[in-house]
C-alpha cells in the first residue's frame, strides 16, 4: 500500500489536482498498485479552516506519506494575512528536507506551434532545471522595517554539493551537459556555488560543465534554448528561469515538477500557481498536474506507467484538446477525461498483450 497525501490548496489547485488523482486512481486500481489517497488542508484553505497554512496534522500526514501530490497555494484574499499560504509551502519543503526541485521543460515534438518562439528556434528544446529548493534568499533572515528591509542569502558548501550531485547524476541519463547558472560576478554565494560545482564536477568526468551568469542565461533561453540540457541553479534563479522556460513550450500550465529530499516522501507539484484569474472556471490546464503525477509514478518505481501517462498527455494535446492557455476551448475536466480514456485503452491493450504472452508461454513452454 502506498499512502498518497493530496494537498489541493487554493485557486485552480483543486481543479487540476482532481484530474491527477483520478488518473492515478485509474492506474492504481487497474495495476493493483495499492495507492490510497487522503486530502489535507493546506495553504489559504487551511488558513480559513484552521488559522495556519500548514496545520500540524497536515505536516504529520506528509511525513508519513509514500508521496505527496500538491496543487497550488495562494490568492489575493490571503495577501494581508499574518502568515501567507506561500509560507506554508516553504515550511513544508523545508520540514521535509526537499532540497532538489526537478522541473523538466521541453517543446513537445509535433507541438512546436505552441511556442511563442520561431519553430526553428524552439524545436527540440528539452531542458531539465535542477533548482535548489531549501536555501538561499527564501530561507535567510528577513527584516522588514518601514524604511529599510533585507533578505539574507546564505548557501553552505554542503547545500551546494548535494544539489550539484543531483544535477550531474540526472545529466548521466540525458545529454550529459550541465550548465550551472549563478551571478558569480557579483554575489558571494554565487562564488562559493561556482567553486563547489567545479569540485563536484570532477567526480563526473563524463559530464560537460559550463557556467553562465543568470542574466545571460535568461537571454540564451529564448535565443538558443537547445544549448541547454541540465540547468543547475539556486532557489530564486531556478524559480524565475523555470517560468520563463515553461512558455517556450507553450504554457506554464504544461510543466510538472518533483521535489525530492535525501530521504522521506517526494512531493509532486505543477510549477504554476493558484491562477486566481481563472480559478473556478474549469478552464485551467491540468497537464502540469498530470505530468507531476507521472513524475510521482516514476519516482515510486513505475517507469512504464509513468511513460504511459506522459504519452497520453501528449496524445490528447496532439489530438487538438487544448485549454485556453493554449488558445483552445477545452475544459480542464474534459482534458482529464480524455487522458483517462487513452489510459484505459492502453491499459486494456497492455493486459491483452500480457495474456497473449502467457498463452504463448503456455503452448511453447
Ligand atoms: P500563476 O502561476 O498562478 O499564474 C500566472 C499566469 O499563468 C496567470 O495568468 C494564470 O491564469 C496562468 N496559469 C497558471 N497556471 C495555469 C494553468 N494550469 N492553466 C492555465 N493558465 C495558467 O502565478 P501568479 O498569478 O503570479 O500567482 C498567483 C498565486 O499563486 C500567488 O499567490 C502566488 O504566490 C501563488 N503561487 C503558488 C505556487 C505554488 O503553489 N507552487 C507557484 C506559483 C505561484
Ligand atoms: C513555485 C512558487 C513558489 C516558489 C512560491 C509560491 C513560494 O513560485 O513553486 O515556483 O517561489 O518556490
Ligand atoms: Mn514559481
Amino acid at each position: 500500500m502506498t499512502r498518497i497525501v493530496v494537498l489541493p490548496g487554493d485557486g485552480i489547485g483543486p481543479e487540476v489536482t482532481r484530474e491527477a488523482v483520478q488518473c492515478l486512481e485509474l492506474i492504481s486500481s487497474h495495476c493493483d498498485l495499492g495507492f490510497t489517497f487522503e486530502e489535507h488542508d493546506f495553504g489559504g484553505a487551511a488558513i480559513d479552516g484552521q488559522g495556519t497554512p500548514l496545520p500540524d496534522s497536515t505536516l504529520a500526514a506528509c511525513r508519513d506519506a509514500g508521496a505527496i501530490l500538491l496543487g497550488a497555494v495562494g490568492g489575493p484574499q490571503w495577501d494581508k494575512s499574518s502568515e501567507r499560504p506561500e509560507a506554508g509551502l516553504l515550511k513544508l519543503r523545508s520540514a521535509l528536507g526537499l532540497f532538489a526541485n526537478l522541473r523538466p521543460a521541453r517543446v513537445i515534438p509535433g507541438l512546436e506551434s505552441f511556442s511563442p518562439l520561431r519553430a526553428d528556434v524552439a524545436e527540440g528544446s528539452d531542458v531539465l532545471v535542477v533548482r535548489e529548493l531549501t536555501g538561499g534568499l527564501y530561507f535567510g533572515e528577513k527584516r522588514l522595517g518601514a524604511d529599510e528591509a533585507s533578505d539574507l542569502c546564505v548557501y553552505s558548501r554542503a547545500e551546494v554539493e548535494r544539489i550539484a550531485h543531483v544535477a550531474f547524476s540526472a545529466a548521466r541519463h540525458r545529454q550529459k551537459r550541465v550548465t550551472s547558472v549563478d551571478k558569480a560576478n557579483v554575489l558571494a554565494t554565487s562564488k562559493l556555488w561556482r567553486t563547489v560545482v567545479v569540485e563536484v564536477a570532477a567526480e563526473y568526468p563524463d559530464i560537460t560543465l559550463d557556467h553562465m551568469y543568470v542574466d545571460a542565461a535568461a537571454m540564451a533561453l529564448v535565443t538558443t534554448p537547445r544549448r541547454f540540457d541540465v540547468i543547475l541553479t539556486e532557489n530564486l534563479f531556478g524559480d524565475i528561469l523555470s517560468d520563463e522556460l515553461s512558455v517556450i513550450g507553450g504554457s506554464i500550465g504544461l510543466l510538472g515538477s518533483a521535489s525530492i529530499g535525501a530521504e522521506g516522501p517526494g512531493m509532486f507539484e505543477p510549477i504554476h500557481g493558484s491562477a486566481p484569474d481563472i480559478a473556478g472556471l474549469d478552464i485551467a490546464n491540468p497537464a502540469g498536474a498530470l505530468t507531476s503525477a507521472a513524475m510521482m509514478l516514476e519516482h515510486l518505481g513505475h517507469s512504464d506507467l509513468a511513460g504511459m501517462l506522459h504519452h497520453a498527455i501528449r496524445l490528447v494535446l496532439l489530438d487538438g484538446c487544448r485549454t485556453a492557455d493554449l488558445q483552445g476551448n477545452a475544459r480542464c475536466s474534459e482534458f482529464g477525461t480524455r487522458v483517462r480514456s487513452i489510459l484505459k485503452d492502453r491499459l486494456a491493450r497492455h493486459d491483452a498483450h500480457l495474456e497473449l504472452m502467457a498463452m504463448n508461454r503456455g503452448c511453447c513452454g
